[in-house]
């Protein structure tokens, strides 16, 4: 059987209602653009589940500089065919119209765990992240979803989200995708032109750098820091937004690393601005 593609919320809760008695049903919500690392996010939900569901929304709140929204990569009829060899079942991508007829008078408000990196970079961001999460788990209702661990800290904040609200969805997080030279997996990456893709990757070496320091016995984040920093080439075309190493619960810096924590940085290689984690632990190879 195909995959079957719907654009509204009446829509998409009829085809999913129907599937409901056959098993769980598993919810891999993308902003599009699809790449492997959004594959093995399906392939996780596939395996798990007996209907999957895949959104694809470029959820337009949640961009703070217009030009990334709208330079942001779309490609649907490429996504519904790899959800289709994929074996998800149902794509659900609404127009922005059916998201928002109406401009929201509510929103959820994220505390502490937007104070930093990104959110700290992209003001209102995680919000807005969070704020079409609970619109798209309220609208499919599945009792698993699946999200990357490539944002680490959105899924911190999504797993939040479930718990002081008590949503009835167990949340799966999903290792990062990479490619051989270490870059993650993002449909950004289609942005970088051949010299910046060669740069990028120096984002990973950074943060490996962090964790085979900290493996090295060094403790002090500052230090820790300024060695993964020193892995950034000194290039007009790349600009450190933040290296940071913060705790994986509550996503505060720490200054001295005495537990596991997350390595997290974002690198503006020309005009795209990438992100990426690592999760460390002192003396761990
Ligand atoms: P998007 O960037 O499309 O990512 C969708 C999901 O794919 C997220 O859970 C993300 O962490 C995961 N993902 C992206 N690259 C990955 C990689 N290299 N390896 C593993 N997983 C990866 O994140 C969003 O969309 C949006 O903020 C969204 C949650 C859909 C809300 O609009």
């Amino acid at each position: 059987m195909g995959v079957d593609l719907v654009g509204t919320i009446s829509d998409l809760r009829i085809l999913v209602g129907r599937r409901r008695s056959a098993g769980p049903v598993g919810f891999v919500p993308t902003m599009g653009a699809l790449h492997a690392g959004h594959a093995s996010l399906i392939t996780r939900a596939r395996r798990d589940c007996a209907t999957v569901v895949v959104s694809v929304f470029v959820n337009p709140i949640q961009f703070d500089r217009p030009e990334d929204l709208e330079r942001y990569p779309r490609s649907l009829n490429a996504d519904v065919a790899l959800c289709g060899t994929l074996g998800a079942d149902i794509v659900f991508a609404p127009s922005v119209d059916e998201m928002y007829p109406v401009p929201l008078e509510c929103a959820v408000s994220v505390g502490r765990l937007a104070d930093h990196l990104c959110g700290r970079s992209r003001p209102g961001h995680f919000s807005s992240v969070a704020t079409v999460v609970l619109k798209l788990l309220q609208i499919v209702q599945p009792g698993a979803a699946y999200f990357g661990e490539k944002d680490a800290q959105q899924l911190a904040i999504v797993r939040r989200l479930v718990s002081d609200f008590n949503l009835p969805v167990t949340i799966v997080g999903v290792p990062t995708v990479r490619e051989p030279d270490g870059l993650a997996l993002s449909s950004r990456n289609q942005r970088l032109d051949t010299a910046e893709r060669q740069l990028a990757p120096a984002l990973y070496r950074a943060l490996r750098q962090v964790k085979n320091a900290l493996a090295a016995g060094i403790v002090d984040a500052a230090e820790l820091k300024r060695r993964g920093a020193a892995e950034v080439p000194a290039d007009a075309r790349l600009k450190l937004d933040y290296l940071e190493i913060v705790d994986p619960d509550n996503f505060q810096p720490v200054e001295r690393v005495l537990g596991p924590v997350v390595a997290a940085g974002a690198l503006f290689v020309g005009a795209t601005r990438l992100i990426d984690n690592v999760r460390c632990s002192p003396g761990e190879p």
